[in-house]
């Protein structure tokens, strides 16, 4: 029977955190609590938090601001509501967050989500704001509930038929600008037979495509049924042979961790889509060491050109920083030469943010916002003629559609291309999680438009 109590769960942030809201949100329904989109009807609000950056980091405050009147509201209504910040901004600021924003009741860092029931409970019947950042010991993977064989009933959502998995969390690299080691924790790779069993109950509950997600996917080194530590790619092998499951997809991976075995499962594992997202941040040797990224230009390349031989048709994407402290304008450059060379199918594409506690914040070399702005700018520029070509080249192809969503005119559908491009045709909702060949005809900047072949 459904629960009477309500949770509003907003996520901010990487897909990592889209996964954790779908577990903070299940892990209350035992409780008595369903999920809903309306936050004034909500007893329990949980802002999911990033912190990978200032202006995101910021957003949870302004968001905050907007809590506050929701809950006077409903105290004058006699109603009791309990707003929880969790997510990065929760680990990295912790108490802070209590004392700058008397609307907050409790702060949750992300390895403490199997505790939160009991968190919220006491917030609510101690009347007191609580804050719960520790490393615990156990791992909460194996302390929050199994996942729901069917999805709970939402307002408005549909079947998913793309569902994002964690195999791995946190991340020992300590690139210097990055603030995931601290908010996140050291490297932990989920074993193997607890993510067979969630891929399983995914896939029964109508999930067709998985995303394997981690901060650092690729360092993935899970214990095995066989007792063995496993890679990746041995992963990826196992989970493409769960029967039912058409896509299988992972990110974000580090240069460093791209092994052999990994890029020939791109060339072998049918079900493994030709995208890879593989970040190399900046595109000067010097600039890259100053990161602490452990792989130069010519080592990315070397890599990329490993990767096209595996699998020709690869669309690659990746995530660049411009503005490092100390980057002239030359090494600016550089960046624009190793983009111009590879060609990306998509990019991600940032200022340089300082992040307090990390080494690269207290560097005297910081750069002027204009200069940042500017070199973002042409980048992107760049990185979007990139994307046009890209996605103009599928015009007149066939491609198999994983349809996911209505679209947002009557009789529309929508899904993803194997190079996860949105795709929007013309068909009924009777086709959504399947994987249908669409002739594309037509391309915009970010999405492609075709006409369904066969169904
Ligand atoms: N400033 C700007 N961009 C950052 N990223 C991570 N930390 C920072 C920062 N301090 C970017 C990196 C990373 C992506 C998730 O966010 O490009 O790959
Ligand atoms: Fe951050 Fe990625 Fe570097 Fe880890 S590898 S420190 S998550 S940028």
């Amino acid at each position: 029977m459904p629960g009477t109590k309500k949770v509003f769960v907003k996520t901010f942030g990487c897909q990592m955190n889209v996964y954790d809201s779908e577990r903070i949100a299940e892990s209350l329904i035992p409780y008595g609590f369903t999920e809903t989109e309306c936050l004034e009807e909500a007893e329990v609000i949980v802002l999911n938090t990033c912190h990978i950056r200032e202006k995101a980091a910021e957003k949870v405050y302004s968001e905050l601001g907007r809590l506050r009147q929701v809950k006077d509201d409903r105290r004058e209504q006699g109603k009791q509501t309990i707003v929880t910040v969790a997510g990065c901004v929760a680990q990295a600021e912790g108490a802070e967050i209590i004392a700058r924003s008397p609307v907050v009741d409790l702060v949750v860092g992300p390895q403490s989500y199997h505790r939160l029931p009991d968190l919220v409970f006491r917030a609510q019947s101690e009347s007191r704001r609580i804050v719960d950042t520790n490393f615990p010991e156990d791992d909460k993977f194996s302390r929050l509930p199994d996942r729901l064989v069917a999805k709970p009933a939402q307002p408005g959502a549909t079947r998913a038929a793309s569902a994002f998995l964690t195999v791995q969390e946190g991340c020992d690299k300590f690139c210097t600008f990055c603030v995931v080691p601290y908010t996140r924790g050291m490297e932990f790779s989920r074993p193997v037979s607890g993510l067979l069993d969630e891929a399983r109950s995914l896939i029964s509950r109508g999930v067709r495509e998985l995303t394997l997600l981690g901060q650092n996917v690729n360092a993935y080194h899970g214990e095995g049924p066989d007792g063995k530590d496993w890679t990746l790619a041995k992963l990826i092998s196992a989970v493409a042979k769960l029967e039912g499951l058409e896509r299988l997809r992972y990110t974000t991976s580090h240069p460093h961790d791209m092994n052999d075995d990994l890029i020939a499962a791109h060339r072998d594992e049918e079900k493994l889509m030709p995208y890879l997202h593989l970040p190399f941040q900046a595109g000067s040797d010097r600039i890259l060491a100053l990161m602490n990224r452990k792989h130069t230009v010519a080592q990315y390349r070397r890599l990329i050109e490993k990767i096209r031989t595996a699998r020709p048709d690869i669309a690659l994407s990746t995530d660049i920083i411009v503005g490092f402290p100390g980057e002239t304008d030359q090494e600016f450059e550089e960046t624009l030469t190793l983009v111009n060379e590879i060609g990306f199918a998509q990019a991600f594409s940032f200022k340089y943010s300082a992040r307090p506690g990390t080494p690269a914040a207290k560097s005297e070399e910081q750069l002027p916002e204009e200069v940042k702005t500017k070199r973002l700018h042409r980048l992107q520029e760049l990185l979007a003629s990139q994307t046009s070509r890209f996605n103009e080249g599928c015009v007149g192809q066939v491609i198999p559609v994983l349809f996911e969503r209505p679209g947002r005119h009557d009789g529309q559908i929508v899904g993803r291309s194997p190079y996860l491009q949105p795709v929007h045709a013309d068909g009924d909702a009777t086709l959504l999680g399947r994987v249908i060949p669409v002739e594309i005809s037509s391309a915009g900047p970010n999405s492609l438009l075709g006409v369904i072949r066969a169904a």
